[in-house]
C-alpha cells in the first residue's frame, strides 16, 4: 500500500469512528434516549395525535404505544412482534385491538390474546407522558 493511500485510509477510519461516537453520546436518534426520570422515549406527543398510533424502534426493541396522549390513561404500549411466528402485529382502531396479518391472532389493546395461534400475550411496557415526550419503562 503506498502513503497516501494509507493515509486516506486511515483519515476515512478517523472520520467513521468520530461519526459512530457522536451518535453513540445522542443515543443514536429518536426513540432511543433516555427520559428526564428515566424510562426509554419512544417519541413526541405531536408524534402520537391524529393517528393515536406511534411506532418506533427504541433501546428496547421495537414498540408500538396507542392512545390519547391527552388522556394518559388510555396510552398502551406493546411490542408488536407477534409471539406466534414473528410478524409484526397492526393497531385495527375500529375494533381497538391488533390483528396480525400473518395467521390471523388478535390481541388486546393490553397485549394479552383473544385469538389464536399465539399463545401468549405481546410484551407490555408501562407508558406515560413526560412534558412533551411519550416514554415507556421496560
Ligand atoms: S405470526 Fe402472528 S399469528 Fe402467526
Amino acid at each position: 500500500m503506498k502513503r497516501r493511500s494509507f493515509l486516506q485510509w486511515m483519515g476515512l477510519g478517523w472520520l467513521v469512528t468520530a461519526v459512530q461516537g457522536c451518535f453513540a453520546r445522542s443515543g443514536g436518534g429518536q426513540g432511543t434516549s433516555q427520559g428526564a426520570s428515566g424510562g426509554v422515549v419512544v417519541g413526541s406527543v405531536s408524534d402520537l395525535a391524529g393517528s393515536g398510533v406511534l411506532e418506533r424502534n427504541t433501546a428496547l426493541g421495537p414498540v408500538l404505544v396507542t392512545g390519547d396522549a391527552a388522556s394518559p390513561e388510555s396510552l398502551r404500549a406493546v411490542n408488536p412482534t407477534c409471539t406466534h411466528q414473528g410478524c409484526t402485529v397492526r393497531w385495527q382502531p375500529q375494533q381497538q385491538e391488533f390483528l396480525c396479518p400473518c395467521h390471523g391472532a388478535r390481541f388486546a389493546a393490553d397485549g394479552a390474546v383473544l385469538q389464536g395461534p399465539a399463545g401468549a400475550g405481546l410484551k407490555a411496557y408501562s407508558v406515560r407522558v413526560e412534558g412533551t415526550e411519550v416514554l415507556v419503562d421496560a
